[in-house]
Order: structure tokens, then sequence, then C-alpha cells
């Protein structure tokens, strides 16, 4: 999995190296800092098409299920918005959906999640990964710190690594981040006068990967820990609308606005493919990241077909089918974990989102887990994926949003297998 564009460059011998050194390498033009800065390439992950294998179950990407995605409503918004905006909205500058969308994301995302927003907070994005990356262009110069729970979603890892971004992660637990141990690095950093860190990238609700629940008072602690030592926080809630279970929190951009950038999406909800998402925050911040987006604003077209299918829709009915048929899913996954599978795994319930994070027993290594999962027909991403570094080797992510329980069931009950078959 470790590719890096250095491999490319590497020529295999001196003379190899006079020849090509005569010729025209287009790496050679590349800037210095674009290969991937953890052991992973997130790439690998989130930058290629997606292609099935009918005979793997892949319990690997968090895909939503596309069973869910409305297509004709879609294609009647997709009509009704060339009937009504079209030549508007297929111009520069877009059409009313430009205005409408903001809106709606103002009005439905922030009454559901309980977030005062004022159109001055808010940036439409592309998808909420865009919302990271205009962060990086704004907050960080090489070398500025940003910190990160322990383990975390490698997309974000990849987006702030290549804003040159030093990054350190801090550990979680049941709770969530360990606040604790991110406030005596800070403590200890202030005493010595060193570099704080600019942003502190964390997901409150069913973390990817591990599918935990961030509490509140651990909330209260870390926003408390923003506003003392004077950082940012980048709340990512992509998951934040599929709750199954436990109570809602309040989000870290409700407790602390002053301080926290909140990013959400459709992707998980409506479909990715709109890469529509959205930011909340500081209105003055708000306003330079509205310059920084320098290609300009979310496709004017692709706003209108959203907000007409938004508008033709009860939203709030939509999400509590996702949240049953999501919840289902959840359920039939760790119901095998519970009765199927071999004492020494470990995993988590997650209350919402996509992941189970798994823990191998001693017998059974991630490499050889990794190895053998495809003879076996089923999928999964390495724990390694979610590390800054070389990460711990006794862990995969699960994800149990792509197909119906009987399948969920099948793709468990050939993981069990491929488990117990290293049973020494
Ligand atoms: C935690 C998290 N944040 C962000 C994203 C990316 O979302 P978007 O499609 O909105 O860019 C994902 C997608 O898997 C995710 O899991």
């Amino acid at each position: 999995m470790n590719i890096s564009v250095n491999s490319f460059r590497q020529p295999s011998s001196i003379g190899d190296s006079v020849a090509r050194d005569l010729e025209f390498r287009i790496q050679n033009l590349f800037a210095e800092d674009v290969d991937f800065p953890s052991g992973i390439a997130a790439s690998e992950f989130t930058s290629r098409p997606v292609t099935y294998d009918e005979s793997i179950i892949d319990l690997g990407f968090g895909l939503p299920d596309p069973k869910l995605f409305h297509l004709d409503a879609l294609r009647r918004a997709s009509d009704e918005a060339i009937r009504t905006e079209g030549p508007r909205a297929l111009q520069y500058g877009g059409g009313a959906g430009m205005m409408r969308l903001p809106e709606w994301v103002r009005l439905v995302q922030t009454r559901r999640r309980n977030i005062p927003c004022n159109p001055g907070d808010l940036l439409l994005t592309h998808g909420s990964s865009q919302g990271m990356d205009l962060l990086g262009r704004l907050f960080l110069n090489p070398g500025d710190e940003v910190w990160f729970e322990r383990p975390t979603y490698f997309g974000a890892i990849k987006i702030f690594g290549l804003h040159g971004a030093k990054m350190r992660d801090f550990p979680m637990d049941e709770s969530g981040l360990v606040t604790d141990v991110v406030a005596s690095e800070l403590k200890k950093r202030q005493k010595a006068a060193l570099p704080m860190p600019k942003l502190l990238y964390v997901m409150p609700n069913y973390q990817n990967p591990t599918g935990r629940t961030m509490t509140l008072s651990r909330r209260t602690e870390l926003v408390n820990l923003a506003k003392t030592y004077r950082f940012a926080i980048v709340e990512d809630d992509a998951y934040g609308d599929l709750r199954f279970s436990g109570n809602p929190l309040p989000t870290l951009r409700q407790l602390c606005p002053s301080h926290v950038f909140y990013l959400s999406t459709l992707s998980k909800t409506v479909a990715p493919g709109f890469r529509m998402g959205w930011l909340i925050g500081p209105e003055e911040a708000v306003t330079k990241l509205r310059e920084l987006k320098a290609e300009g604003a979310n496709g004017g077209f692709v706003q209108e077909i959203l907000s007409v299918f938004l508008a033709s829709m009860d939203y709030d009915a939509h999400i509590s089918h996702l949240q049953n048929y999501y919840h289902r899913r959840r359920d039939a996954m760790v119901s095998f974990l519970e009765r199927d599978f071999p004492p020494e795994v470990g995993w988590t319930t997650p209350d919402g989102g996509f992941f189970v994070w798994l823990t191998l027993p001693s017998w059974a290594p991630l490499n050889k887990v990794m190895d053998l999962r495809r003879s076996a027909g089923v999928s999964f991403i390495p724990g390694t994926a979610f590390y800054l570094g070389e990460g711990s080797q006794n862990h995969v992510r699960l994800s149990f949003s792509l197909y119906p329980p009987e399948l969920i069931v099948e793709g468990m009950r050939r993981l069990r297998d491929l488990i117990e078959s290293l049973r020494p």
C-alpha cells in the first residue's frame, strides 16, 4: 500500500540515471511537498473510481447504499431545473439555486444540528473535504501544527499533510479524544514557549474509523482548551444526521462558535456524486475562505437541482428512513460479532455512522489477515491506514453501509472463518 511519487523517481542503476537525465520527466517538475505525508497512500482509497468485484464482499469503503439515491426524484428535479432556471443556472454565477441551497443548509441543517448560523458564517464547499482544504489554505504555513485523534480519517491526514502541516496525534478511549493528554501537552508547550497547534481536527460523532462518540464532558473540555490555548477546532460531522442510538449531543460549534469550524456534507445522506458540503465558522474567517475558494462557488446547476430536489421532499422523514435502514445493518454486523466471533476479537458498537472498529486477536496478525482477505472473498481497510505513522497492527475498519443485512452476515462469516483459520 505504500505508494509514493518517490518510487517513480528512483533510477534503477547509474546507467539508467544518465539516460533518464536526458529525458524529460514530468515528475522532476513536481513541487517538493506532493508526496503523501503518512505511511499510507490515502489516494488509494479516496481518489480512484470504485470498482466492484462481485465475488468479494467489500466491507472496506464507507459508501452509502446507492439504492438510497432518489433517482426518479433527482431526474424530475433535474428536468425542472433545466425548465425553470436552466440558462441562468448553466451560466457563470448560477441561478436561483445558488441562493436557495445555502438557505436550506442554514435552516434545515442548522435546525437539525442545533447550530446557530448567520448567512455570513456559511460557505458551501465541494464536499466536506474541500472545507478541510480551504482551512489548510487559510491557516497553515509549512511546519504549522495540526493535531488529530489517534486513529483518524485518512482523508484529513492527506489534506492537511499536503499543506505542509506538522502532524501529531493523541489517544482516544471509549469517550473519544483523551483531552487530558492534549491538555498536558499544551501546558508543557506553553511553559517551554514551544509552538502551539493552529488546528485540531476531530470527529465527535461516530468517528471514522472507530465509530466512537465523544462524550459531552470531553466536548466541553476540548473547547475550553481551544479557548485557553488559542487554537481552532475543525469539527468534521460528516455522519451527524445518521444517529441510531444514544442521545444527540451538542456540537462543538454550538458550544464554542468563536473557535470552531463545523464541516458537514450531503455525501452520506443524498449522494456523494454531487460533491456538496458546507463549512460553518466565524464570519471574518469564512469571508476569507470564500476568497480562497479560487475556482469560485459550487456549480450553479448542481445547486439548482439539489435545491429543487430538497424542496420537494420531507428531509426529516428521509433521514429517519436512512437511520432505520443503516441501523438494521449495524445490528446485523454487531449481532454476528456478538454471537459468532471468537471471544478474543474486540469491536466497537457505534451509535451512528458507517463503521465498526475491530481488534484482532494476537494470533491473527494484520498482515496475514490482509494477505488472505481476497481469497476469503471479503475485504476491509487495514487499521494502519488511519494512523499518522506506523500505527497499531491489530485493527481493521469494517463498514456496514453498502450491503443488505444478509450479505453483511455472509461477509462477517467469511471474516470469522479467515480469523479462525489462523488460530494456532
Ligand atoms: C469523516 C469523514 N469526513 C469527510 C469525508 C468526505 O466527505 P465528502 O464527500 O463530503 O468530501 C468522509 C468520507 O468518507 C469522512 O468519512
